[in-house]
């Protein structure tokens, strides 16, 4: 085996690979991402962007939101300073980058992040790496530290909330594949030999779409909602 061994939720070997791929491994990324963007105010002047990976929310972020300051948190060095060049190539000088392992401040840790501040937090496709007991845990910690009225809007895998229609999800998942002229080995074969656990992260610990919204509501959120889903991906949240 060559190459760096990867971070859960890094995916790719090569960092560059992971904008290209991701497309082909998951359907409507580029939709998912923009609903999740949507639901930000235009308002916003602080927004925190948990696991932002190669930068591709984070730029829907600055773009839905003009004025506001992004802080943007990922433990991996590689998809960070990709990210941030990307960022900077685009013209903005609003992120905030903060190398740290999302889980440590869903414990309480992570001095690094302004406290009760944040208009809006956001993720996509990072979340599912914790076990359910963090993610409960770290959902009351984005309430604790959003401003009232504040939003919190995630994109992650939803398996089917019974096994009836699991079968057609992965047929939908390799469908998709498959339409863009390659098979799902192929865009898997530049995946990383991951790393099972990094930090508080190891591979896909995947909640259904009821089982995320009970941990929201139980962190106080309310007005819960999904506005976009497609088979086994959705955007769901609401408001502190
Ligand atoms: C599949 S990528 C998604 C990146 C980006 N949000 C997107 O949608 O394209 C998941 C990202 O979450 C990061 N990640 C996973 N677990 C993490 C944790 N516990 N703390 C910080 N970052 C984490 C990974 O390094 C990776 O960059």
């Amino acid at each position: 085996m060559s190459g760096p061994t990867t971070y859960p939720g890094e995916i790719f070997t090569d960092t560059s690979d992971f904008d290209a791929g991701i497309r082909l491994l998951l359907p409507h990324y580029d939709a998912m991402l923009d609903a999740v963007a949507n639901c930000l105010p235009a308002t916003a002047t602080q927004v925190l962007e948990l696991g932002c990976g190669t930068g591709e929310l984070s730029l829907r972020v600055l773009r839905q939101c003009p004025s506001a300051r992004l802080t943007a948190v990922d433990y991996s060095p590689r998809m960070l300073s990709y990210a941030q060049a990307k960022i900077e190539a685009a013209g903005f000088n609003r992120v905030s980058w903060i190398e740290a392992d999302f889980g440590d401040w869903a414990e309480g840790g992570l001095e690094a992040l302004p406290i009760n501040s944040f208009d809006a937090c956001v993720s996509s496709l990072a979340i599912h790496h914790l076990r359910d007991p963090l993610k409960q845990s770290l959902f009351r910690q984005i309430h604790r530290n959003l401003k009232p009225g504040g939003c919190f809007w995630n994109a992650d895998p939803t398996p089917p909330e019974s096994q009836v229609l699991a079968r057609l999800y992965q047929i939908v998942r390799e469908a998709w594949t498959a339409q863009q002229g390659t098979a799902l080995a192929a865009v898997k074969a530049k995946t990383g030999h991951g790393k099972p656990t990094h930090g508080h992260s190891s591979h896909d610990h995947l909640a259904t779409l009821s089982a995320h919204l009970t941990m929201l509501e139980d962190a106080g959120f309310h007005n819960l909602d999904v506005p976009w889903k497609y088979y086994g991906l959705a955007v769901f949240g609401g408001f502190a």
